[in-house]
């Protein structure tokens, strides 16, 4: 006898993150069904195979039937940048926390076999000792940074409250292929390489010496399927995605190579540097793309070998 198809629901499945999960899912022999409502993905992003829903996850009844049969919803739906968050908290707010609310309630609904939610590791804030412990007090700087907490302790409340099965990977800062690189809320590396493209300067707010823990996409993909089928999780567990190595903003322009220039600094952490034992220990999941490789990679598929 076969096995039966698994089901997905990939909500945010049009954005970068989430059209890596899909890719992944798919090539494993999941049935995916992606939910995105455009606002920052791209319908061209989802592959054939999955069946897409322009959808805004605020949609409770239409999503509850969307998720019936599923047995994980990898939840990455959401407006992702501190900046945006910090000029407009409450529309941040409402896909990043009414729109996590309405999944976690919708999951419960249609009695979903787990949800994998996308944290943060912006809820840390500002912290004394490095490296990041998941045991460490929240210590958001943001409104994204809030949300994102308040959105891992509603998958906390759904576990205990509804036996909802739930585990939150909180991601540190994500690079790879199809990493935004538009504007004011582009992700530095993805931001330096068009810089470069372009025979622009790399801009540098601040010193540069501020640090952060890059984590390469294929990673979190492996980190998301992990959560989704590991034995060991699904009580509303909180587990850092991190590399566990950081990298200050001028070693990131150094490794691309190029001109650079310094802009005023912004409202950001100064350190990121993630404690990855926990995803270890509960996942089995270790870091396999080191910074070098990924970016000799992103620097590749850029053309600035040439
Ligand atoms: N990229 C990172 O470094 C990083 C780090 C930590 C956590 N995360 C989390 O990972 C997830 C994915 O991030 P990403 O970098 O792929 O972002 P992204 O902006 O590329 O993808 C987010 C997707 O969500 C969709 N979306 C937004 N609001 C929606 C709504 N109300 N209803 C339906 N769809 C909606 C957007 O259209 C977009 O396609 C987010 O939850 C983010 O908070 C990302």
């Amino acid at each position: 006898m076969t096995d039966k198809q698994k089901k997905a629901v990939v909500t945010g499945g049009a954005g970068f993150i989430g059209t890596h999960i899909t890719r992944e899912l798919l090539a494993q022999g999941w049935d995916v069904v992606v939910v995105d409502n455009l606002s920052g993905g791209k319908k061209s992003n989802v592959p054939k195979d999955a069946t897409f829903h322009k959808l805004d996850v605020c949609k409770t009844p239409a999503l509850t039937k969307i998720f019936e049969g599923a047995d994980a919803v990898f939840h990455l739906a959401a407006l992702p940048r501190v900046q945006f968050s910090i000029e407009f908290p409450q529309l941040a707010h409402q896909a990043n926390v009414d729109g996590t609310l309405s999944v976690l309630v919708a999951a419960r609904d249609a009695k979903v076999g787990r949800v994998v939610y996308s944290a943060s590791s912006s809820v840390y804030g500002d912290q004394k000792k490095m490296p990041l412990t998941e045991d460490m007090t929240a210590n958001p700087n943001s409104p994204y940074g809030l949300q994102k907490y308040i959105g891992e302790e509603y998958c906390k409340l759904f576990c205990e409250a509804y036996q909802l099965p739930t585990v939150c990977l909180r991601y540190f800062n994500v690079y790879g292929p199809g990493a935004n690189e538009e504007g004011a809320y582009a992700l530095v590396i993805a931001k330096f390489l068009k810089l470069r493209r372009e025979g622009k300067s790399m801009t540098i707010t601040g010193t540069g010496k501020q640090t952060r823990d890059f984590t390469h996409v294929r990673d979190v993909v492996r980190a998301n399927i992990l959560a989704a089928e590991s034995k060991k999780v699904g009580k509303g567990e909180t587990i850092n995605i991190g590399a566990g190595h950081n990298a200050s903003v001028n070693a990131i322009a150094k490794l691309i190579g190029g001109p650079k220039e310094y802009i005023p600094a912004r409202l950001e952490s100064r350190d990121s540097l993630a404690d990855n034992s926990k995803a270890k220990r509960l996942l089995g999941w270790k870091p396999t793309v080191s910074l070098e490789e990924g970016i000799a990679e992103l620097k590749e598929l850029s053309g600035l070998n040439k």
